[in-house]
């Protein structure tokens, strides 16, 4: 069974992943930066491209050696080609290209929001096309039906931050450090979310996009007032956002086709209370509700080795360049915001 070697750089992870055709992950690796920018309150790119070149190397030959394999025992080189930041891109993709021309192995250019879209279908060999994924992280936040490999049609985006981002910045207007998300779902547990009147932007729009700017400004200006608890205001915030994601998913699924499921991926889908109205809203279409498990759903690079296995066969030039963006639908018509995040 042939066995595809994936590279993960686009963001804050520097990952690894050996992925057998089966399904089986054989070996993974995945190097956080976490502590690195942590005193910046969000992902700096000159430090990330930096600790991307210093560990991916080593990472990989790591997992090489955890599968008790070697490169010529691969059958394909797959790396994250966009979109993402561009530095730690580049280290990733020209990491691959080495391998690939060292090993003489095919090189498999991957689309990072592909390797998200195709990751529940690593997990759930049962999931069929085509299915509507709400994929939800700190730099995307799009609805898409998966219709097959290559085969993407964007129903929304944002028009400003993503869901991840908005968290993020939640968490460093209530001093929670980074990342944030976690933190403000922590924090909302304790408070009340009724107490602070918080906008839900773009709720009940007939344009099926999201957008997250409004809400956040207005947490910074309700903490600027000093009236509220911290723990009032995460819940207030974190039952905004969950409003705004059911609302604007759910008009995204009047606009699908006929779909098999309602998927979600992408950092944010570790958040429990947004996983269970999303489980409601599934149940309310009569629709399955699949979610992958947290370390699918984050990024990583067993996703992107799937995302290689699905697409075996293709073999991309040594001069492909990395793409700071990449749509996966080219299609989808441009939105205000100039879809800076799509
Ligand atoms: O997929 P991911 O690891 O990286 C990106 O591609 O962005 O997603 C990270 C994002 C961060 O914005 C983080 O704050 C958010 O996912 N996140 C959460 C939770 N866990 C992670 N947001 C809300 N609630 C959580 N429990
Ligand atoms: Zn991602």
């Amino acid at each position: 069974m042939r066995v595809v070697l994936g590279i993960e750089s686009s963001c804050d992870e520097t990952a690894a992943a050996l992925v057998r055709e089966d399904r089986t992950i054989l070996a993974q690796r995945i190097a956080s930066q976490d502590e690195e920018h942590r005193p910046y309150g969000g992902v700096v790119p000159e430090i990330a491209a930096r600790a991307h070149a210093d560990r991916l190397a080593p990472l990989i030959a790591a997992t090489l050696a955890d599968a008790g394999m070697q490169l010529a025992d691969v059958d394909a080189v797959a790396a994250t080609a966009g979109p993402g930041l561009i530095g730690g891109v580049m280290v990733g993709l020209v990491s691959a290209k080495a391998l690939a021309m060292a090993g003489d192995k095919p090189l498999i250019a991957i689309n990072h929001l592909e390797g998200h879209a195709l990751s529940p279908r690593l997990a759930d060999p049962a999931l069929a096309y085509p299915y509507l994924l709400l994929l939800v992280s700190g730099g995307h936040c799009q609805v898409l039906e998966v219709r097959g490999v290559g085969q993407y049609r964007r129903l929304a985006t944002t028009i400003d931050d993503a869901l991840g981002e908005a968290f993020d910045k939640t968490a460093k207007i209530l001093g929670l450090g980074y990342p944030g998300g976690p933190a403000v779902e922590r924090l909302a547990r304790e408070g009340d979310p009724g107490k602070v009147r918080l906008p839900r932007p773009l709720l009940g729009s007939a344009e099926p996009h999201f957008s997250f700017a409004g809400l956040k400004s207005a947490v910074l200006r309700a903490k600027e007032a000093g009236i509220h608890a911290d723990a009032d205001l995460a819940a207030a915030f974190q039952q905004a956002a969950l409003d705004c994601v059911i609302d604007r998913t759910r008009h995204a699924l009047g606009m699908a086709g006929d779909v098999t499921a309602l998927v979600v991926a992408g950092g944010v889908a570790a958040n429990q209370a947004i996983r269970t109205a999303l489980q409601e809203l599934a149940a309310e279409h009569g629709l399955p509700f699949v979610a992958p498990p947290l370390a699918l759903c984050t990024d990583n690079a067993a996703m992107i080795a799937w995302a290689g296995v699905e697409r075996l066969g293709q073999n991309d030039s040594l001069d492909f360049a990395a793409r700071p963006r990449w749509p996966l639908d080219p299609d989808a018509a441009p939105v205000r915001g100039a879809g800076v995040k799509a």
